[in-house]
């Protein structure tokens, strides 16, 4: 993709020499006889540069820099001043201007300086990629090291090469949509559309055009026809999430599309086909939703071929230091602040706290102690009070003393481990026990294995 520059001047040989030594240069370059005209490009151009003389007509150079940053913020410029208009160049600078050029100046002298600017702009854009890139992996890690979460790994492996439909169910903030992710990550559609719609978040006839697809003139608004999700997920995964607040008129389509494998667009009287697999994600109980008459137990069991339960956060701690590590790293990178890790006493609270909101709560109050950090660690003070009170005021909190030495215990052994980096091995060594029993310690069998991420 070509450096695009604009040049702006309303001697029109000067533009048209200038504009010829920036293409023969090896730019695209295309000319404005005024501000205005200027802008009028500017806005459907996407223009890299706009190389603007000063003095003109009906509009000012420092007035078009000015509303250009409104038009077409990305476009730098640089302003062209006649000999003596030095202040006017400086004020230039101070609004913005990338650079500035003295008349009269060698063809050589602008074409350096847009090369620079031009080199710059590439770096900027490649590091901007790498960056998003680097956000998407992250996005997509799934970090486990609980024995319950490894065995949620190991369904989330089983099933994903298969066309079997999975219902992932799990309080809300377990990690439903990064285990969805997962099973079509690591199944053989990944290259193929993952298409996500939140079946609480849309009004019922909206779902089910969504979902179905309408036709023109199907509805009061309907003024082009659109294509359904089920469809536009092609051959590729589509997620129902919040599937238990599914309207049950919606359910009994749903069902009947996914048995025929065919959908019928509203306002209309065609059948498509579909090939989508469908992954389904609820934080409510859909049994008890089937007794109360809620929900269709047919379709329950057409999408529960394969129930993954997503364990809430407090029935497997052990993976809390290690994901308040991982957030640790995330938030620190993205928020750009130099914080490294989590001092002592604050991963004891972060541990013993019961984590009602589950993993998306613990993501939160880490970027929010982030911010509030002072040093490079995160300290007790830094985390949310609900978390620093929990201790005492838990209602796990037990005065028994047998129980008191087991929770005191648990929390130890967790905090060796996250000492250790998450490793287990070493973590048993240095507390002088075997793998064994400080997994029966921490109430989870023995897998002896190492976090896994994804
Ligand atoms: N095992 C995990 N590893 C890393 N991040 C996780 C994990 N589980 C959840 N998260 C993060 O926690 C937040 C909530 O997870 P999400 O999948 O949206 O929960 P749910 O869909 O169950 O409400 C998201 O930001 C997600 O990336
Ligand atoms: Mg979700």
């Amino acid at each position: 993709m070509s450096f695009r520059v604009l040049v702006v001047d309303d001697e029109p040989a000067i533009r048209a020499q200038l504009a010829e030594s920036l293409e023969e240069a090896g730019f695209a370059a295309e000319v404005a006889a005024d501000g205005n005209e200027a802008l009028r490009l500017a806005e459907s151009g996407a223009f890299d540069l706009c190389l603007s003389d000063i003095r003109m007509p009906s509009m000012s150079g420092l007035e078009l820099l000015r509303r250009l940053g409104d038009v077409s913020p990305e476009t730098s410029l640089i302003l062209m001043t006649a000999f003596g208009g030095l202040e006017t160049a400086v004020e230039a600078l101070r609004l913005g201007a990338i650079d500035y050029l003295i008349k009269p100046f060698a063809h050589d002298e602008l074409i350096a300086k847009v090369r620079r600017i031009a080199d710059q702009r590439r770096v900027v854009r490649e590091n901007r990629n790498l960056r998003r890139i680097a956000d998407t992996a992250t996005a997509r890690q799934m970090i486990a090291s609980s024995r319950a979460m490894l065995d949620v790994l190991e369904i989330v492996d089983r099933v994903a090469s298969l066309p079997s439909h999975v219902l992932i169910t799990g309080e809300s903030g377990t990690g439903k949509d990064v285990v969805a992710s997962a099973i079509h990550k690591r199944g053989n559609r990944s290259n193929a559309p993952f298409v996500p719609i939140n079946c609480a978040a849309i009004p019922e006839a909206l779902l089910e055009s969504e979902l179905f697809g309408h036709v023109k003139g199907a509805f009061t608004g309907a003024h082009e026809s659109k294509e359904g999700l089920l469809k536009t997920a092609a051959d590729g995964t589509i997620f129902l999430d919040e599937l238990g607040d599914m309207p049950l008129a919606i359910q009994a389509k749903l069902l009947r599309a996914i048995e025929s494998r065919e959908i019928q667009p509203v306002g209309s009287t065609r059948r498509i086909p579909i090939q989508a697999r469908v992954l389904a994600a609820t934080n409510r109980d859909l049994r008890a939703d089937i007794a109360a008459g809620r929900f269709r137990e047919d379709l329950y069991y057409r999408l529960a071929v394969v129930e993954i339960r997503v364990p809430p956060l407090r029935e497997r701690r052990e993976d809390i230091p290690l994901l308040a590590n991982h957030f640790v790293q995330k938030y620190a990178r993205e928020l750009g602040r130099p914080v490294r890790g989590i001092a002592r006493e604050a991963l004891r609270l972060l541990s013993g706290h019961s984590w009602p909101g589950n993993v998306r709560e613990l993501s939160n109050a880490i970027e929010r102690a982030v911010i509030f950090a002072s040093g490079e660690e995160i300290e007790a003070r830094d985390l949310p009070d609900l978390v620093r009170a929990a201790s005492p005021r838990d209602p796990e909190f037990s005065r028994n003393l047998r129980e008191a030495k087991i929770e005191f215990e648990r929390a130890h052994i967790l905090q060796v481990i996250a000492d250790c980096g998450g490793n287990k091995r070493k973590a048993a060594k240095l507390l002088g026990l075997g793998v064994t029993s400080l997994y029966r310690k921490l109430g989870s069998p023995n897998s002896g294995a190492e976090p896994e991420s994804l």
